[in-house]
């Protein structure tokens, strides 16, 4: 039986208000989304969410489209709950997406109330779930009236299906009549998903500006840039590693001659500042008001307690900050 770590709530610093809502959220959260499907060790997921849980972590991100297969994500976390976590439900907040492809037929991606809401009772099902505390939309739909998609995710709130609503990969156009939406229809939006990391800046213009002014989170993912942003690729690609085993998102051919040299630069900006360079990488995202929580992955529990450890750290001298935009800024 599993029996959490009695000193996990020990450092009430580890959580920031996310916007101006309720709730906070915990400096880093963990996302599903690679290592926690049906092709993957189950008792290795269960492990980094055990000790992820036991340093604080209390809030897990996922969406229906995650594994492989699609669902499975979704499915062995609702295992865990089940069997670990189940005592715990009201310390922590689940949230899951609807937008990409998920099953065969005109319903199953994009933004249609049709399909929102259909994939939030799956979702739900697949958690065994009544409720996930954050449902976002996923990815803007081209096509569907944003009033339809606004629509759909403020009726999953008023249902009881989800006790918040967000967005993932809007721009900031799009973004800002949203909020307005949603707004209007009595459920302002919690928290924004953007990608965002030191080798991805286009946040940084007009959407956090933005989320701040509008008093929205903001919580980055792939703030460690898949893993280019840690040590990982310093003595070539691991086999164990994501661009070593698996070629949906991170390949060989990403990681480059220039993104290595960058890396190894910044790698030594962090051990002058004590921390690997995943903590500085998730540091200097926290470092920024407009950031509520920074949405790591993880393949072994030790990589989430390396990542907590950013936490222990969040400020920058102005000469580091500049030290960093220099090795940034070279090509
Ligand atoms: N909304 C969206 O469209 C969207 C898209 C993508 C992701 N997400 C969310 O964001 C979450 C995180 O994305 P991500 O997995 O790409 O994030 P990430 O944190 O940028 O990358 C995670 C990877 O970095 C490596 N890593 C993590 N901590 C490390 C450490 N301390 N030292 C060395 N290596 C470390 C591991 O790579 P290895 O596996 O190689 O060990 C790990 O799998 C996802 O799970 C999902 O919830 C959302």
């Amino acid at each position: 039986m599993y029996l959490p770590s009695a000193s996990r709530y020990a450092n009430p610093a580890l959580y920031r208000r996310c916007g101006r809502s309720g709730v906070k959220l915990p400096l880093i959260s963990l996302g599903l989304w690679h290592n926690f499907g049906g092709v993957d060790s189950y008792e290795n997921a269960r492990a980094i969410v055990r000790r992820a849980f036991d340093l604080g972590i209390t809030h897990f991100d996922l969406a229906n489209n995650y594994g492989p297969p699609a669902g499975s994500a979704e499915e062995n976390f609702g295992r865990m709950l089940r069997t670990d976590l189940a005592a715990h439900r009201d310390e922590l907040i689940i949230s899951t997406k609807a937008g990409y492809d998920m099953w065969a037929g005109p319903y199953g991606d994009f933004g249609s109330r049709k399909y929102l809401i259909s994939s939030l009772d799956q979702s739900l099902c697949r958690l065994g779930l009544d409720y996930v505390d954050i449902f976002y939309h996923h990815r803007p739909d081209p096509e569907t009236p944003l009033e339809e998609t606004m629509g759909a995710l403020a009726h999953a709130v008023r249902s009881g299906k989800a006790l918040y609503v967000g967005l993932s990969n809007y721009d900031h156009v799009l973004t800002s009549r949203a909020l307005q939406i949603l707004r209007e229809l009595g459920t302002p939006c919690l928290i924004h998903q953007p990608r965002y990391s030191m080798l991805d800046r286009w946040p940084e213009a007009n959407l956090l500006p933005l989320l701040e002014k509008e008093g929205v989170g903001c919580i980055p993912f792939s703030p460690l840039a898949k893993g280019l942003l840690t040590n990982r690729y310093f003595e070539g690609i691991p086999a164990d590693s994501r661009a070593g085993h698996d070629p949906r998102f991170l390949r060989p051919e990403h990681v480059t001659d220039a993104v290595l040299e960058k890396t190894r630069q910044l790698d030594a900006v962090a051990k002058a500042r004590g921390q690997t360079l995943a903590q500085m990488a998730l540091a200097w995202l926290l470092n920024q008001k407009a950031i509520t929580t920074a949405l790591i992955g993880a393949s072994k529990p030790a990589q989430v307690e390396d990542c907590v450890g950013a936490t222990k750290n969040l400020h920058f001298a102005p000469e580091e900050l500049a030290a960093i935009e220099q090795i940034l800024a070279t090509a």
